[in-house]
């Protein structure tokens, strides 16, 4: 999938840009906290090791094309809130995975919303993306409610599907197609 040269989504609060070196304290912040990381297949960041881990791995699916990471910044204050992700690119059929995480202090205020938001305008419109899904924990009620505001449909349980931190889990599998966004009550960011 090509992915544009640097990527960048402005919504009414936020600014998605792509990860950079630079940002890694400020995620470490985030994923260092274990509510952020319950429902995630990762273990809780210790030190900037496995940031850098985490930022190489990020590098290496840019540069192959099968991921774009972007971090999500207050455009106030320039303060990293959380990031977002298209991943699992499948240019047969213009499909693509997302992923997101907030930090434990910035839950509750809309951002991942509207972030997400502006990631689905991005992937449908830009992109040309005609699918995009998202696989959540039956357990994770902030992040399943979160997609279907946006309009995902929940299709189905995939059973057993992950051994994650040793845990045998189930996933929900959620789609949403282009043609269905933007949902009536969304504005797209
Ligand atoms: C998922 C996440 C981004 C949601 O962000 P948030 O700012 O906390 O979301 P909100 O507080 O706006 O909650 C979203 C919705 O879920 C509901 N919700 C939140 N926590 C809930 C809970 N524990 N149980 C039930 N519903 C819950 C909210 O009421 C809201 O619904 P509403 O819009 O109808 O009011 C955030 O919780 C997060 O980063 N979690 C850790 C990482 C993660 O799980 N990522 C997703 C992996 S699939």
């Amino acid at each position: 999938m090509q992915v544009y040269q640097s990527p960048e989504v402005l919504t009414s609060r936020l600014h998605l840009r792509l990860v950079r070196q630079e940002d890694l304290p400020d995620l470490l912040a985030i994923h260092s906290v274990d509510e952020v990381n319950h429902h995630l297949p990762y273990v809780t960041w210790e030190s900037m090791d496995d940031a850098q881990v985490w930022y190489d791995k990020a590098t290496t699916r840019h540069e192959d094309g099968s991921a774009a990471q972007f971090v999500v910044l207050e455009r106030d204050t320039l303060c990293v809130v959380g990031s977002c992700l298209l991943f699992r690119f499948d240019l047969g059929s213009l499909r693509a995975e997302v992923g997101y995480v907030l930090g434990k202090p910035f839950w509750h205020k809309g951002y991942m919303r509207e972030a997400l938001a502006g990631l689905c305008d991005y992937a449908f419109n830009q992109l040309g993306l005609r699918r995009l899904e998202a696989e959540v924990e039956p357990q994770n009620e902030a992040s399943r409610h979160l997609l279907e505001h946006l309009g995902f449909t929940c299709e189905g349980l995939l059973r057993q599907r992950w051994i994650t931190k040793g845990e045998v889990k189930d996933t929900y599998m959620y789609g949403l197609l282009s043609h269905e966004w933007p949902p009536a009550a969304t504005d797209g960011g």
